[in-house]
């Protein structure tokens, strides 16, 4: 037997008994006679103790261990001359007699502590090491946590877990597919499933009536802190579903696991917001609302005053920063430099300090008197001792500019704890998105979203005006989740893919499967899917999902530890039909 206990098991109680541990070895002291080492497994760490005076041999033997070595050890449980009140074992240590070494250990690249020096690059390519580090481990304790209550909850629920394939058909709609070559089928190629959208869809004509599944999706798109190449959703679809009903079986789900996980009661039902609103207040479809500062349209008041600049925009738009007005001169140069980044792209920042004395001073004060400045104050609620910050342009590119500088004003204000969580349902959201490249329409959550009847007349005069049945979930500025009613209806599929521009031989091709089962009995039909990943790490209190994920790539899409994506040989090659050009 390897052990009679975990290394985070044995406490006072325990004093007087003859155990045998495994783990490894996290750190050992030499302090004259007597040697300490830390032994750690998954579980905690307990103090081993070697007296010279009474085993030298032992002593000796365990001054040989290094860090990370696997060692079993058998001993009698003692209390502490000095204890650890840090940690549940910190009472006891172990008076060992006999040390059986399992496995010798090279030095590790990075020191395995809760505090590291191990860079990023480093640690990724040695993750297995990463992982055995507490703060690490407990990301995933917590992501173990979240899946599990979420399948209590589901399964409580009358949810069906049911599997999808992974090797799918690729479709033009959506990110970029990962292919997967066909040796069977040369010169033919599996796609990787974006998510089981059409399955889960497929699902709900088979009568499955509630599904879910907790799977990996794939996207080949550009990486940021809260994308990943590959991820995992908590995908779900419900039958003879309206909007209110997947709301409210998914806020419950929300609602549960932040309870069961972090003991955090939400009051009430979850805010709700349209997308029109959402983008009038934040410019963003995904605001945080864990602090105010909403946009304020100053268009009408700062037009036709000299300002060239405000007249010629077409919006108009400021933020209040409360308390802000003593930001110096170089503060507010930073912040103009902030928003003139490439990434950010406005062409500069207005401000207009509201001065505790009741004066108003701004960078344009050329062009505004004392009363004009006072009645932009009015609309922004602002008071002595606020700072407002106004940028202009076209509506959409401002509202853009403007949720990065509320966001970065948040961040700097210190507004977004992340131990704070303001759940937000955005609602309504258009059906159609123009690409002004592709000179084209496309699906803004995926073609198979289904149109507001009542805005279903503008299909032919104004299609971009279409609301959908359409809804996301967002936390803290992050989109946890999203979804839509469906269209269960062969006719209105077959419209929506023309509206899309596809030809219907096209339509027939790409999701022929589809439509053709919508000819047998398609129930009504709605869901969601919820990123676990983002998920996870919001209730985590972070905005980077790859410390929540076991294996992650980095950010040019590698898996620094397996050297993926790697060349094929030219076997391979061969065998698939495929010849690389250089
Ligand atoms: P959607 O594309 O909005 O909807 O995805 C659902 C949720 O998945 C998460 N997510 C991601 N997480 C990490 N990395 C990524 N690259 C990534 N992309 C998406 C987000 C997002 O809210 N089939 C529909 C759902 C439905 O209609 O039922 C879908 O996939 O948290």
């Amino acid at each position: 037997m390897y052990r009679t206990q975990t290394c985070g098991e044995l406490r006072i109680k325990n004093v007087g008994q003859t155990v045998t541990l495994s783990g490894w070895v996290q750190k050992s002291r030499d302090l004259g006679g007597m040697t300490f080492i830390d032994l750690r497994d998954r579980y905690g760490i307990t103090q081993l103790a070697f007296n010279e005076v009474d085993n030298a041999a032992l002593t000796a033997q365990a001054r040989k261990l290094g860090r990370e070595f696997v060692i079993q050890i058998t001993g009698e449980v003692i209390e502490r001359a000095s204890k650890n009140k840090n940690i549940p074992t910190g009472e006891i240590e172990i008076k060992v007699t006999e040390i059986n070494l399992l496995n010798a250990s090279k030095t590790p690249p990075f020191t395995i502590e809760d505090e590291t020096d191990g860079g990023d690059e480093l640690r990724m390519q040695y993750r297995y090491l990463d992982l055995r580090r507490n703060p690490v481990l407990q990301k995933l304790q917590l992501r173990n946590k979240v899946a599990l209550e979420t399948r209590k909850y589901l399964d409580t629920q009358g949810f069906m877990d049911v599997e999808t394939p992974f090797l799918i058909k690729s479709t033009p709609e959506g990110a970029r597919d990962f292919v997967v070559p066909s040796r069977m089928h040369e010169g033919q190629f599996y796609a990787l499933p974006q998510s089981p959208q059409t399955f889960k869809q497929l699902l709900m004509v088979s009568g499955i009536d509630r599904y879910y599944q907790i799977t990996k999706c794939f996207r080949d798109e550009d990486l940021r802190a809260d994308r990943q190449p590959e991820f995992t959703q908590i995908d779900c679809e419900m039958s003879f579903v309206e909007q209110e009903d997947v709301l409210q079986m998914f806020e419950g789900m929300i609602k549960h696991l932040f309870k069961t996980v972090r003991g955090v009661d939400f009051e009430g039902d979850f805010p709700r917001m349209t997308y029109a609103q959402a983008m009038e207040k934040y410019g963003s479809d995904k605001p945080d609302i864990r602090f105010g500062m909403e946009f304020v349209d100053l268009k009408q008041v700062t037009s036709n005053k000299g300002f060239a600049i405000f007249d010629s925009a077409e919006a108009v738009i400021g933020i209040n920063a409360e308390d802000c007005s003593e930001y110096t001169r170089k503060q507010l140069d930073a912040l103009t430099d902030w928003v003139k980044r490439p990434q950010i792209g406005a062409k500069g920042l207005v401000y207009i300090k509201y001065n505790t004395d009741g004066t108003l001073k701004s960078s344009v004060d050329k062009f505004y008197s004392q009363e004009d400045l006072a009645e932009w104050a009015k609309l922004a609620n602002a008071k002595p001792g606020d700072l407002l910050l106004v940028l202009s342009g076209d509506l959409d590119k401002v509202r853009k500019q403007m949720n990065e500088l509320r966001l970065h004003m948040g961040n700097e204000l210190g507004l977004r704890n992340p131990n704070v969580f303001k759940p937000l349902w955005v609602l309504d959201f258009p059906l159609l998105e123009w690409d002004e490249d592709a000179q084209r329409f496309f699906a803004m959550h995926h073609p198979f979203t289904s149109p507001k009847t009542e805005d279903f007349h503008l299909i032919s005069t104004d299609p971009g005006k279409i609301r959908a049945n359409a809804y996301d979930l967002a936390m803290n500025g992050v989109e946890l989740g999203g979804g839509s009613i469906r269209i269960h209806d062969r006719e209105l599929q077959a419209q929506m893919f023309d509206l899309l521009g596809f030809t219907p031989k096209d339509a027939q091709n790409q999701f022929g499967f589809l439509m053709n089962a919508f000819e047998y009995g398609a129930p009504p039909h709605g869901g969601l899917a919820f990123g676990l990943d983002r998920l996870v790490a919001t209730m985590g209190g972070s905005d980077s999902i790859r410390d929540y994920i076991a294996f992650p790539k980095n950010n040019a899409g590698r898996d620094v530890m397996i050297d993926a994506p790697s060349p094929l040989n030219a076997v391979q090659l061969k065998e698939l039909g495929i010849a690389v050009k250089s």
